[in-house]
């Protein structure tokens, strides 16, 4: 109903996102896809991500299997596999629910295209898309185009200080946390996502780096200096990470085989083997369930109290009209949706991260 609805987006606007920020084809829609572990995003080598991208994920429980097998873990699904759990929306399109991720990806590309032509424009106009499934917790994404000096194609001559701008706009809001991602195979000290988050939180508490193409390093090259703070320090540290290549991405390389690839390849580093464990995308999954769960926890008391002020809101222009609250109580809905979200991090975080510390 509407007014759930409204109160849930209320709720929501306060609730962290994450946003990815780095240079032009240093891997963040891969980051990202690897993060909700399934293929959907738009990858590749020069400008792909043209938009930002909102991307909500709304946890839902599973309807029961009619034949009780319960194998659905999603890396094993096949990107085109239907599932009626699982299914994204674009708030452009509302009402029709893709439940072909690849068929997702189609509408991101069209969408794009329609908005910036197809000679690698950009535009601020975000796109909206929700996705529903019982294998993902509730939580924001935003994936933005990346920095960029020389403009190409029919980008306008200032691209640089027009997507800076850009992404400013996601990073400096307190309650957005930051993947600064950038390529191992460059100069950390080059970073442009890495200056950039340094701009909008210069005390680094919500700033993650993130060290993409570790595979695609210099033989006897490793990043082990930068993980042990030797080179530019961060308070919530980095995280090295092996994404598809692009020859895995034309060959449609599943999400499963690149996270077995990954986890193969820190364990057989002779460089990363005994720290493997705070290696990869697993790893930085978790490290970002504990840094949600300490910022819901920070911003909870203020969120309790714009959903109060909103609720008395609501009441009055209710009463104003002469309607009844009737069989709803919209300040039961709003506490079982905090209680829920939180205890499903927490479920996360139990299971998980022991080993984990939040200022190495
Ligand atoms: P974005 O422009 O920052 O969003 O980067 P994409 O995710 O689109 O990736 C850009 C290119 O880099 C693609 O060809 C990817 O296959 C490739 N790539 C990204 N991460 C890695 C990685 O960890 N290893 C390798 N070998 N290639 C990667
Ligand atoms: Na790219
Ligand atoms: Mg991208």
């Amino acid at each position: 109903m509407a007014m759930d609805q409204q109160l849930i987006s209320l709720i929501n606007k306060d609730l962290p996102q994450i946003a990815v920020i780095g240079s032009q084809s240093s891997g963040k829609s891969s980051v990202l896809e690897n993060i909700v572990g399934r293929d959907f995003l738009p990858r590749g080598t020069g400008i792909v991500t043209r938009r930002p991208l909102i991307l909500q994920l709304i946890h839902r429980n599973a309807t029961s299997k009619p034949n009780g097998t319960d194998k659905d873990k999603p890396e094993e699904k096949s990107s085109n596999e239907n599932n009626a759990d699982e299914w994204g929306e674009f708030l452009h399109l509302p009402g029709q629910k893709f439940h072909d991720f690849s068929k997702i990806r189609e509408e991101i590309v069209r969408d794009t295209e329609k908005m910036t032509g197809k000679n690698a424009g950009i535009s601020p106009n975000p796109i909206n898309l929700r996705i529903f499934s019982p294998h993902v917790l509730t939580l924001t994404l935003v994936d933005l185009p990346g920095l960029t000096k020389v403009p190409v194609g029919d980008q306008p001559r200032d691209i640089e200080r027009q997507i800076k701008d850009m992404l400013v706009k996601y990073i400096s809001k307190p309650n957005a946390i930051i993947l600064a991602v950038t390529a191992a195979n460059t100069d950390l000290a080059n970073s442009d996502g890495l200056k950039l988050a340094r701009d909008v939180d210069p005390d680094g508490t919500r700033t993650i780096g993130v060290l993409t193409k570790v595979d695609l390093m210099d033989q006897g090259t490793d990043v082990v200096d930068i993980l042990a703070g030797r080179i530019i320090p961060l308070r919530l540290g980095y995280v090295p990470v092996v994404n598809r290549g692009q020859r895995d991405i034309d060959q449609s390389k599943s999400i499963s085989s690149a996270l077995e690839n990954e986890r193969n390849f820190f364990e057989n580093h002779p460089s990363y083997a005994s720290k493997a464990q705070y290696c990869g995308t697993p790893y930085l999954a978790r490290k970002l369930n504990v840094i949600l769960m300490h910022h819901i926890r920070a911003t909870l008391p203020d969120i309790k109290s714009r959903i109060a002020q909103q609720l008395a809101k609501y009441s009055a222009e209710l009463k104003a009209l002469g309607g009844a609250m009737g069989e709803t109580n919209p300040g039961s809905v709003v506490l079982s949706t905090i209680t829920e979200f939180c205890s499903e991090f927490r479920t996360t975080i139990d299971g998980n991260t022991n080993d984990l510390s939040l200022n190495e």
